[in-house]
């Protein structure tokens, strides 16, 4: 039977997070760690579904019963995903998914937003649906508020176009930048960040202090806006003063930990330029930019105090069929 095999990056937040839920700019650069689907055509009626690195083993379905009765959490977006694509455009036939990755769900790369946006690419190869980038953009976006209900929709774009965007919540601007690799040190604090608690509790804090937030959604904003212009430039040193700034304000909202704080400081401290959390706050990774002969220092300094370094570059290509 017929089979397609699509893969699609995985993300880091470089600038703008929190805000960019809110009618703000963000950056985020597409890494090369990636997520793999494959899907089959069936004779049967079913939907199966194999996704080993989450431990979702045998998971069957009538195609008649996606998005119906109990979805275990790791398998919500590949069926809600199908659902969507089925119901879009009227389709109804048997298939397998295989999803595997090359990183951990554990890492906050996106792996459910890349794993959403190759199976809409996948399932546009098989049922010759022809959808271009922005097609593909909107019902993954929506796939993903489906489930989370919040989200800006800046990681199924890095998913999709790769490379390193400037993006406007909800996909209003979607603007490659011209840049080669940046040369970004990554840092995992052990600790698996909640996305959806953490906008949550920002969205909160902003009902006490409105005038607060708004102020510092404009100065990240300010923020994104300069670090594009430094990213450009490859003007590393620049892009890492406005990494330590945008650091401060996530700190004002509330969303980072001692133990992303510690990395960060231990990160500076030793010779980088900069250093931010990446993504929601809470947990996950950090980023820090440092002169490359201060990267070794770096690594030890974040391996120090209890961070693992993650070896990913930038700037990877987008979704794409495997062959
Ligand atoms: O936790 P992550 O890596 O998915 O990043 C979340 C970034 C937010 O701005 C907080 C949410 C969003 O969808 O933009």
């Amino acid at each position: 039977m017929k089979k397609v095999t699509t893969s699609a990056p995985g993300k880091l937040m470089l600038f703008g997070e929190h805000a960019v839920v809110y009618n703000h700019p963000c950056i985020v650069t597409a890494v090369n760690e990636r997520m793999y689907t494959t899907i089959e055509l069936l004779e049967t009626q079913e939907f199966l579904l194999e996704a080993p690195d989450v431990k979702v083993l045998d998971y069957k379905k009538n195609i008649k019963e996606l998005g119906n009765g109990e979805i275990p959490k790791d398998a919500q977006f590949v069926e809600v995903t199908v659902k969507n694509v089925f119901e879009k455009y009227n389709l109804s036939h048997g298939i397998k998914v295989i999803t595997k990755s090359d990183f951990s769900s554990e890492f906050g790369f996106g792996s459910s937003s890349a794993s959403t946006v190759c199976i809409i690419k996948a399932l546009s190869e098989l049922f010759e649906l022809h959808l271009s980038n922005k097609e593909l953009f909107d019902i993954s976006y929506k796939t993903v508020l489906d489930i989370q209900k919040k989200g800006s929709g800046f990681d199924v774009a890095s998913a999709i176009f790769g490379g390193t965007l400037y993006f406007v919540t909800g996909g209003k601007t979607i603007e490659p930048l011209s840049t080669s690799s940046i040369p970004l040190i990554v840092g995992y604090s052990g600790v698996k960040a909640d996305t959806v608690a953490l906008i949550n509790s920002v969205k909160e804090f902003s009902s006490k202090n409105p005038q607060l937030v708004e102020g510092v959604y404009n100065s990240i904003e300010i923020i994104v806006n300069k670090a594009k212009e430094e990213i450009e430039n490859k003007n590393w040193e620049q892009v890492g003063i406005l990494m330590r700034e945008n650091q401060k304000l996530l700190q004002s909202l509330g969303v980072s930990i001692q133990k992303l704080d510690d990395m960060i400081s231990s990160s500076i401290a030793a010779g980088a330029y900069g250093a931010k959390l990446s993504g929601a706050g809470g947990g996950d990774c950090i980023i820090a930019l440092a002169p490359a002969e201060k990267n070794k220092d770096v690594y030890s300094a974040i391996q120090k105090v209890e961070g693992k370094i993650l070896h990913a570059s930038t700037n990877a290509k987008g979704v794409r069929l495997e062959l």
